[in-house]
């Protein structure tokens, strides 16, 4: 064990990847430890942020609108559950953070990186992650798990194939530039093994 800190882990990958499983799979490991966690997501994870969340999910707009509230409701998620929370020691477990931005406003929407830099910088400053799974799999393959749930798609999964195509490419440029802190997961593997993977890497990266 590394102290009473706590860790923050997140988990990214395109729509359709299967990173819900996975959530409650590192969530469980870490309250079987008598660990605080706190399980939180984006956008959204306080109240104001569920509602920009409805917004960004449902309403359209312009692009850069729909990254600055990506932001912003990500200042508000920092200020009011996720630092506090690092701050009393409690592992915060957030189903995406600002790599999402990166890899759906940058290489989905096409939006210049850097200034998602300059917004990472004031939204958190030093704070990244500890840890991110990114749950990796073909848009094709993902579409086709949507497909098979049946139900209503928000604004992001309504897009056309080569969108997803450009998010699942940006998140393994991200991924490839902070090897340290992304571990890429092939969401195409049987579920009981994804969740030894996950598990194993929780307990050597964080434990
Ligand atoms: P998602 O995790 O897919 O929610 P659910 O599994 O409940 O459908 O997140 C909602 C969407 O928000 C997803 O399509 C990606 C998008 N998103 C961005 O485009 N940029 C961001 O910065 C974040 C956090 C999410």
């Amino acid at each position: 064990m590394t102290g009473n800190k706590g860790k923050f882990i997140t988990f990214e990958g395109i729509d359709g990847a299967g990173k819900s499983t996975h959530i409650a799979t590192v969530v469980d490991l870490l309250k079987a430890r008598g660990l605080e966690v706190v399980s939180t997501r984006e956008p959204g994870g306080t109240s104001l942020g569920e509602k920009l969340r409805e917004l960004l999910l449902h309403e359209p707009m312009h692009l850069e609108t729909e990254a600055l509230l990506m932001f912003a409701a990500r200042r508000e998620h920092l200020a009011l559950v996720i630092e506090p929370a690092l701050a009393r020691g409690a592992w915060v477990v957030c189903d995406r953070f600002s790599d999402a931005t990166y890899a759906y406003q940058g290489g989905g929407r096409g939006l210049d990186k850097a200034k998602f830099a300059e917004l990472e910088r004031w939204v958190h400053g030093h704070l990244q992650p500890d840890l991110t799974f990114l749950f990796d799999l073909p848009p094709d393959v993902a579409c086709e798990r949507i497909a098979r749930q049946g139900r209503d798609l928000d604004r992001f999964e309504q897009e056309r194939a080569d969108f997803h195509w450009r998010v699942r490419q940006a998140y393994l440029e991200r991924a490839a530039s902070a090897p340290h802190r992304i571990s890429v997961v092939n969401a195409g593997l049987k579920q009981d093994k994804i969740k030894k993977i996950v598990e194993e890497i929780v307990v050597t990266h964080c434990l």
